[in-house]
């Protein structure tokens, strides 16, 4: 029983640490936000780049790398990034979305520093203002395991990563000005993988080779907008190793649905006939279906891939089925961020049930999302600023929606500023329940949280029957099927301020997101990170003198 000890040391070792590691080493970058034009579907358009780079730049860090990325704004409105599924522990100032950063002012930059504490995996980054997704601005961050960790699985030959995702040819501003004037997005132009689509015409560059014989790792993110898509590579099955940061049940598949916000790694073999493959994405879900792929080449190849395309699955039964096929593996010793109860919360008791309705409508005629009938704005003032500086009462009200809504919460819907109280440590069971026809996205940041199901219908507390309480994989992003929902369990362990948002685009940007308040009590350094000296003011807190800082 190797990891539980190894666990122990970890968990002994955190508590120890009030301030970044000092011995960790430091990976640092400068990023240089631009407008630049780029045509991935053949037409030219305004394109948001990170140094010249669409998509930008990969970050490789390993466990506990301290990162420190330097990000001045060029572009000609507020930005932030937010580093998906990387969990801040005790750091909510880094997480880059409005709710606890003021946006980046055009000119000027901000440094982001933070530490990959205790994790492993792939996850991305991305922009959280104004649709700027929508332009490029997003990039794979990928955490490898120390080298005294054993990983379960050889060393791959390389490891590749792989951005699939839904793609508009208009610019951000023009498809933030449909939302704006209460108009949907309408359906993308094209799909993308690593910022391009190959035309199939015999001329097209591979994105990654393969030397035959050898296993290379492949990490998959759904970077896209609003579309769920299948991957899958001709010819070749996959071997899932590990999803959003934890190690899983190494099955093979032929194909794997990839819904917006999540990523997957896996192992593939080069050990079918010396030529060109094509990797696929599909859109899932859709009336009409849009595909894209790209070369991958053996390096001895010998011919250009075939035409015929693999069938993508159809329905979403099938996706339902391969979410159940995915399990933790239990036995992998990992660096973890939440060690106690990790593998035993089955047996927590479950303090506070919380059950969050989605839903659409209008508000004065203009389209809105909605989690229980709120549809979040976000506040001039970061609610983590406003909590911090003891002003929240002049920014927002704490817990606007209920835990137990009315099934009908979701016909009327109100605009406000909305944000959960947690107590500090409690284990939480969140409902996510999807009453509409389209497909659902949760992320939420600060937290891995056990993804213990996703069933048809309605949730009742005798579906709990149907919980993995085993070996439920430790994730960050759930999908919820159209008319169904999704249950997670996690322990509110982490002090901040966190955003639970749709990663489907345009109903986060339409409202469909609200913020958790995880207080410690003892406003201590042992539960949160001082506010950073850097720290961007704005709204009522500009010209507050700063509170006392933490000091045990
Ligand atoms: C960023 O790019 C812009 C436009 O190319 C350039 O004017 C500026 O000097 C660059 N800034 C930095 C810090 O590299
Ligand atoms: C990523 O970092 C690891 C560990 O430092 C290193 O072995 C590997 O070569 C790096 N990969 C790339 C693509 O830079
Ligand atoms: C902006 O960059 C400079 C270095 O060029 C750095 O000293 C400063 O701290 C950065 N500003 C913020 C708010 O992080
Ligand atoms: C789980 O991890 C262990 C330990 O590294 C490994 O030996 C085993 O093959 C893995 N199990 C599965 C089913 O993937
Ligand atoms: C959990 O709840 C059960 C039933 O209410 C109780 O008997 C048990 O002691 C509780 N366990 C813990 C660890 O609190
Ligand atoms: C939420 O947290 C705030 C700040 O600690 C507190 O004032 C308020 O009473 C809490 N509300 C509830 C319903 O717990």
């Amino acid at each position: 029983m190797d990891y539980v000890i190894f666990m122990l040391c970890l968990c002994l070792s955190a508590g120890a640490i009030s301030v970044v590691q000092g011995e960790d080493p430091y990976l640092f970058f400068t990023w240089n936000i631009t407008y630049g034009t780029i045509s991935p579907v053949g037409v030219p358009q305004q394109g948001i780049l990170i140094n010249g780079e669409f998509p930008g730049p990969n970050i490789n860090s390993t466990t506990n790398n301290n990162i420190v990325v330097n990000v001045f704004n060029n572009l000609d409105e507020p930005f932030l990034l937010t580093w998906s599924g990387v969990q801040h522990r005790k750091n909510s100032w880094q997480d880059g979305v409005l709710g606890t950063n003021c946006p980046i002012p055009p000119g000027q930059n901000f440094t982001y520093r933070f530490q990959v504490k205790d994790q492993i995996g792939s996850y991305m980054y991305y922009a959280t203002t104004a649709m700027h997704r929508a332009a490029g601005a997003f990039g794979g961050l990928r955490v490898n395991s120390r080298l005294l960790i054993p990983v379960p699985y050889a060393d791959p030959e390389d490891d590749y990563t792989v951005l699939i995702g839904d793609w508009y040819s208009k610019s951000h501003s023009t498809l933030r000005k449909f939302l704006d004037s209460g108009r949907s997005l309408a359906r993308p132009d094209g799909l993308l993988i690593n910022g391009k689509a190959a035309k199939g015409d015999g001329k097209d560059e591979p994105l990654f080779t393969m030397k035959p014989g050898k296993t290379y790792k492949y990490r998959i993110c759904n970077v896209g907008l609003k579309t769920s898509l299948n991957f899958r590579i001709q010819g070749h099955t996959m071997k899932l190793v590990e999803m959003e940061g934890s190690h899983t049940v190494q099955n093979n598949y032929d194909s794997l649905d990839v819904h917006v916000g999540q990523c997957f790694a896996v192992l593939v073999t080069a050990d079918k006939d010396p030529k060109d493959y094509y990797m696929v994405a599909s859109t899932r879900f859709t009336k009409t279906v849009l595909t894209t792929k790209g070369i991958v080449r053996y390096t001895n190849g010998k011919g250009p891939a075939s035409p015929d395309i693999p069938e993508a699955p159809v329905g979403w039964a099938w996706s339902l089925n391969q979410f159940r096929t995915f399990r933790w593996n239990l036995t992998a010793s990992a660096a973890r961020p939440n060690p106690q109860g990790s593998y035993h919360y089955g047996s927590i008791n479950i303090t506070r049930t919380i059950k969050l309705i989605n839903s659409a409508g209008r508000v004065d005629g203009k389209l809105r999302y909605a989690i229980n009938g709120v549809s979040h704005t976000d506040a001039a003032t970061p609610l983590k600023l406003a909590e911090y500086y003891m002003v929240a009462d002049k920014v927002f009200k704490y817990d606007t929606i209920q835990d137990q809504p009315p099934d009908n919460v979701g016909d009327k819907i109100t605009i406000a500023t909305n944000v959960v109280n947690q107590t500090f440590r409690n284990f939480v069971e969140i409902i996510f329940e999807n009453h509409e026809k389209s497909l659902q996205s949760w992320h939420l940041d600060g937290y891995s949280f056990f993804a213990v199901a996703i069933e048809p219908g309605r949730w009742t507390p005798e579906r709990r029957k149907s919980y993995n309480l085993l070996d439920a994989v430790s994730r960050h992003t759930i999908q919820v099927f159209p008319k169904s929902w999704a249950a997670i369990l996690l322990t509110f362990d982490n002090a901040g301020m966190w955003n639970l948002r749709s990663e489907l685009t345009e109903r986060r940007y339409l409202g469909q997101q609200l913020y958790i308040s995880v207080l410690s009590p003892a406003r201590s350094l042992r539960d949160e990170y001082n506010i950073p000296d850097n720290t961007m003011l704005c709204g009522v807190v500009k010209d507050l003198p700063k509170p006392p800082p933490y000091t045990i």
